[in-house]
C-alpha cells in the first residue's frame, strides 16, 4: 500500500477558536491509482493535500495515521520529512507560485530538482544534461521559448506558465505520489487537456500515483480510478469513477453531477444546488448536508452517519443507506 489515511483529523487554530475542518478521513492508495477529490470550495481539499505533504501552516493541526509506504508522516520531524518530499511525495500548489521560491530563477530551481533526483536516484547525470534535461521538460510543457524562461523569475512569468513549469518540476522528480491541487485552473482548454493526458502519461510509464484535486466533475471523471467526493470536511462518498458518474449514492454526488453543464444544453438552465455550504464555526447538528438534502428525512437533523463501507467497494455516508 502507497497510502493508507486513517482518522485523519486537521483543524486551524484561528482568531475565533479552533475550527476542526477535516474529521474522520480516510483514503488507501495502491502505487499506480488515481483518485480525484472533488467538492465545493472550503470543503477541505487544500487542507487534505497539505496534511499528506506536512506541509500545513503554523496553525495547521493534523491527528491520526498518515502512512506513506508505511511510515506516519504525522509524526516525521521536518528534516526527515525533507527526505521523502519530492522524489517520494510532491505537491503542485492550488496557487503554484506558492510551489517555487520567488528569490531564485526558474532555470536553477528546476535544474535544483533535477539534482535531487540525480543525488537521490544515484544517476550521475552531468551539469550539461541537467541543463538540456531542464530545457526539454520546459519544451514538453509547451513553453514558449525555453531557453529564456531559464533566465527569468517566477513573478516574470504569466500564471499559465508558472503552472507549467510547476509541473515540470513533478515531470522531472517523477514522485511516487503527485498530489495536484486545481493543477490545471490557470490554463486553457487546450494546454489543459494536454496536461490531463501527460498526468496519465505519467501514471502509465512510472506508476506514478496521483491525488488530482478538481471542482471539475469531468476532469475527475476521466483522469482517476476513484472519485471521492467531499462535504464540509467530510468525506460523503467514495466510489470507482464508472459507478460514482453512472449511479452516484449520495445525494450530494447527485446534485454535483446535475451542476456540470452537459445539462445546460438540454434544459436551458444551469441546475445549483440550493443554499451554500456551513460555517466550520456553526455545523448544522446530524448530516452537514442536511439544510441542502432534497432526500432529508428526521434522523438526518439528529445524528451525523458514519462513513460505510459497501461490499461493491464503494463508501457512502448517508442515513439513506444504512
Ligand atoms: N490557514 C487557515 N486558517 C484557518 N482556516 C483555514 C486555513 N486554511 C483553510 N482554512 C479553512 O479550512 C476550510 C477548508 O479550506 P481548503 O482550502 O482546504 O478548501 P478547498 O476545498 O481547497 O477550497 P477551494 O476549492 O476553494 O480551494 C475553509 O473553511 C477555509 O476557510
Ligand atoms: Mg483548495
Amino acid at each position: 500500500m502507497l497510502l493508507e489515511i486513517k482518522d485523519l483529523n486537521v483543524s486551524y487554530k484561528t482568531v475565533n477558536g479552533v475550527a476542526s475542518i477535516l474529521e474522520d478521513f480516510q483514503l488507501q492508495m495502491q502505487e499506480g491509482q488515481i483518485v480525484s477529490i472533488v467538492g465545493e470550495s472550503g470543503s477541505g481539499k487544500s487542507t487534505l493535500g497539505q496534511a499528506v505533504t506536512k506541509l500545513l501552516p503554523m496553525s495547521g493541526i493534523a491527528e491520526g495515521q498518515i502512512l506513506l509506504n508505511g511510515t506516519n508522516i504525522v509524526k516525521l520531524r521536518e528534516d526527515q520529512m525533507t527526505e521523502q518530499r519530492g522524489t517520494e511525495v510532491f505537491m503542485i500548489f492550488q496557487n503554484p507560485l506558492n510551489s517555487l521560491n520567488p528569490v531564485k530563477r526558474v532555470g536553477s530551481q528546476l535544474i535544483e530538482a533535477i539534482n535531487i533526483r540525480n543525488t537521490r536516484k544515484k544517476e550521475n547525470l552531468t551539469e550539461e544534461l541537467m541543463y538540456e534535461e531542464a530545457v526539454e521538460t520546459l519544451k514538453i510543457m509547451r513553453l514558449p521559448d525555453p531557453d529564456e524562461i531559464m533566465k527569468r523569475y517566477p513573478h516574470e512569468l504569466s500564471g499559465g506558465q508558472v503552472q507549467r513549469v510547476v509541473i515540470s518540476m513533478a515531470i522531472i522528480l517523477k514522485p511516487k505520489l503527485l498530489i495536484a491541487d486545481e493543477p490545471t485552473t490557470a490554463l486553457d482548454v487546450t494546454i489543459q487537456a494536454q496536461v490531463i493526458n501527460l498526468l496519465k502519461q505519467l501514471n502509465r510509464e512510472y506508476k506514478m500515483s496521483i491525488i488530482f484535486i478538481t471542482h471539475d466533475l469531468s476532469l475527475a471523471y476521466v483522469l482517476s480510478d476513484r472519485i471521492i467526493v467531499m462535504y464540509a470536511g467530510r468525506i460523503v462518498e467514495s466510489n470507482p469513477s464508472e459507478s460514482l458518474i453512472k449511479s452516484p449514492l449520495h445525494p450530494y454526488t447527485d446534485g454535483l453531477l446535475k451542476s456540470v453543464p452537459t445539462d445546460y444544453k438540454t434544459s436551458g438552465t444551469l441546475f445549483s444546488i440550493s443554499g451554500s455550504p456551513p460555517s466550520f464555526f456553526d455545523m448544522p447538528v446530524g448530516c452537514r448536508f442536511n439544510l441542502r438534502c432534497p432526500k432529508v428525512f428526521e434522523k438526518c437533523r439528529e445524528e451525523e452517519p458514519k462513513l460505510r463501507g459497501r461490499t461493491d467497494g464503494s463508501s457512502v455516508r448517508c442515513w439513506l443507506y444504512e
